[in-house]
């Protein structure tokens, strides 16, 4: 990875990282009780993890990723390189499940979500949190920032950044019970959150991976992304921009 890739992946990283337990899983702490098995699907940075582990502690958490980690700070969790479609534990291993900005990310969310049946133990809580696209409201826009969304749909073409409506419907049929949905939007609405999200859209287009991808495909030139990044990068600055994006959340509990 050249030096470019690893200033994008770590912004993009930080930008992870500054979730917390409290900030993404509030709807979710209320059912964790000290001594529960508790896993972490798609942990990343493990911000979040710390926080669920604190709840269930000193029951042991596990976090799975692709490529896990976890804040500084002497933490007693279990970090676990796997993919999620495929758990290396065993049937009913686990009292608590917990996935946040994880399904989007995959093309079936149901096959996750039936191997985290399988790894549930009988009366086993499981909660989601995702993102969905629709619903995202934008102020001010343009046709390049229209245009933006076109392409970011595009990059994700085989993932799912419309799970979040359909995430108890998900658990539901991978077999969990008594599934309840909730939503809350995260908004974008001082200088320093309009310039924050701006900066990471704006990277998003400056990603090598991403810009090579959306050229070779013949999607976009390189000047239209830079004139991309440069409308995101403006509208952070605008002093009325304002953004707000739905988050959509699951419980449900294995029988
Ligand atoms: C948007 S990040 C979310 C990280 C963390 N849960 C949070 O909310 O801050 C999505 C994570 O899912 C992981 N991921 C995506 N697909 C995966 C798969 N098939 N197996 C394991 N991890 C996966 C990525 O590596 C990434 O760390």
């Amino acid at each position: 990875m050249d030096s470019t890739a690893r200033e994008h992946m770590h912004r993009r990283r930080a930008n992870f990282a500054r979730r917390t337990a409290d900030s993404h899983a509030a709807f979710f702490l209320p059912h964790l009780r000290p001594g529960m098995a508790l896993l972490d699907l798609g942990c990343g940075p493990g911000s979040i993890t710390v926080g669920l582990a604190a709840a269930v502690a000193p029951g042991p958490t596990t976090g799975v990723d692709r490529d896990p980690g976890l804040p500084e700070g002497g933490h007693d969790i279990t970090l676990v390189p796997a993919d999620v479609h495929d758990l290396p534990f065993p049937d009913a291993s686990f009292d608590a499940i917990f996935a946040s900005a994880l399904l989007q990310h995959v093309a079936d969310p149901l096959a996750v979500l039936r191997e985290a049946r399988r790894v549930a133990r009988p009366g086993a809580v499981i909660g989601l949190v995702d993102a969905d696209w629709d619903g995202e409201l934008l102020h001010p826009t343009n046709p390049v920032l229209q245009r933006s969304y076109e392409l970011m749909r595009q990059m994700r073409a085989g993932t799912s950044p419309f799970v979040g409506k359909r995430l108890r419907s998900l658990l539901a049929e991978a077999g969990f019970e008594r599934c309840e949905g909730y939503a809350r939007a995260t908004h974008h609405g001082t200088p320093d959150e309009t310039r924050g999200i701006g900066e990471f859209t704006a990277s998003l287009f400056g990603y090598p991976a991403s810009a090579l991808r959306m050229v070779t495909e013949g999607w976009a030139t390189r000047e239209e992304m830079a004139e991309i990044q440069g409308a995101w990068r403006a509208w952070g600055e605008e002093p009325g921009a304002f953004l707000a994006r739905f988050w959509c959340e699951a419980v449900g509990w294995a029988p």
